[in-house]
């Protein structure tokens, strides 16, 4: 079997996903890379590790040369509220980044894992339950480079036969690397803070719904739809997925179960509030579940004890 690449392997999904490929596959076979050097205290950097930036192709040929590599994992990217700050980047490394991994996955003959999300949907989508196939009008550098990245890996599939696959993901929930410039960072801040201090102020409002999932059924779902039966599979390139939906208000009470004396307040950000609100609702991933058996297993409440167990198990041992 050919090596895994992942790029942005340092970042809030690369962290436990690389792990999860270790284990499941080899730990040798599986080179973990990022565009910073290796921090000694991250499981990502217990085996190949190679410094890739993704915005220079020949660094990405190059690593999938040197490890006869037979598929990348690209997670490499800024995520939503950052792009925003920085658009030029955004689509230099989003947009120019994914280009120049179908190039060499062209070249090389590699499969091709690619995250999408619900930020690829805008105000014009139908916000409750929306569908598989439906409007993508995104109002976002993000989302724009997420659409034009689903619809140029559809085209790399169709054009050279790629076997490129991916997940439109909803705001991810984890307790071991913490996301960076996300719209959905609240809900995984709202821990440390809830831990730490009893109190979190919200950059988002009380009644904003949006979807969710737990880091380990983000893993699984990755594996999952990459292990899939290719014959099964209609949309492979963005499919909807989704674990729990919820708001502020909703995830602050759940806690309060947990810390009574949890505190929330709010103060909004407009910029993060206003992507949000160009966001679905919530999503429909029937089609996920259809094709290739998707079917999480956590919800809001298994979610929320796990991950104050774990968080504050980590946090007393290292403050
Ligand atoms: N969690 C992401 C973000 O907030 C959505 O894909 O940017």
């Amino acid at each position: 079997m050919r090596r895994i690449l992942v790029t942005g392997a340092l970042g809030q999904i690369g962290t436990e996903l690389v792990p999860a490929l270790r284990r499941r596959y080899g730990a040798d076979r599986v080179v973990a890379s990022d565009y910073r050097t290796m921090a000694a205290d991250l499981p990502a950097t217990e085996g190949i590790f190679e410094q890739v930036d993704c915005t220079r192709i020949e660094q990405i040929q190059e690593a999938v040369r040197r490890y006869d590599v037979g598929a990348i994992y690209h997670l490499a990217a800024l995520l939503s509220a950052l792009a925003e700050e920085k658009p030029q980047v955004a689509w230099d490394l989003n947009m120019g980044g994914l280009y120049r991994v179908l190039e060499v996955a062209r070249q090389y003959r590699c499969q091709v894992f690619l995250p999408s999300s619900i930020g690829a949907f805008g105000p014009t989508t139908p916000p409750d339950n929306t569908p598989q196939d439906t409007i993508q009008r995104p109002t976002t550098i993000y989302g724009v480079t997420k659409v034009a990245g689903e619809l140029l890996s559809d085209y790399y599939a169709r054009r050279f036969g790629l076997d490129a696959r991916g997940l439109r993901l909803p705001g991810i929930i984890s307790h071991t690397a913490p996301p960076g410039g996300g719209t959905t960072d609240y809900a995984v801040d709202i821990f440390y803070q809830a831990i730490r201090y009893r109190h979190y102020t919200c950059f988002l409002g009380p009644d904003t719904g949006l979807d969710m999932m737990y880091m380990p059924d983000t893993i699984d779902a990755i594996i999952r739809l990459m292990e899939a039966d290719p014959a099964r599979l209609i949309h492979r390139n963005a499919f909807n997925v989704t674990a729990m939906n919820f708001t502020p208000e909703r995830l602050a009470e759940e806690i309060r179960k947990h810390i009574p004396e949890f505190a929330i307040d709010y103060e909004v950000d407009p910029g993060r509030q206003a992507i949000a609100d160009s966001w679905p609702r919530s999503i429909d991933d029937s089609a996920a579940r259809a094709e290739w058996d998707w079917s999480p297993s956590y919800d809001l409440e298994s979610m929320t004890r796990d991950m104050l167990e774990k968080l504050g198990r980590r946090l007393r041992a290292a403050p």
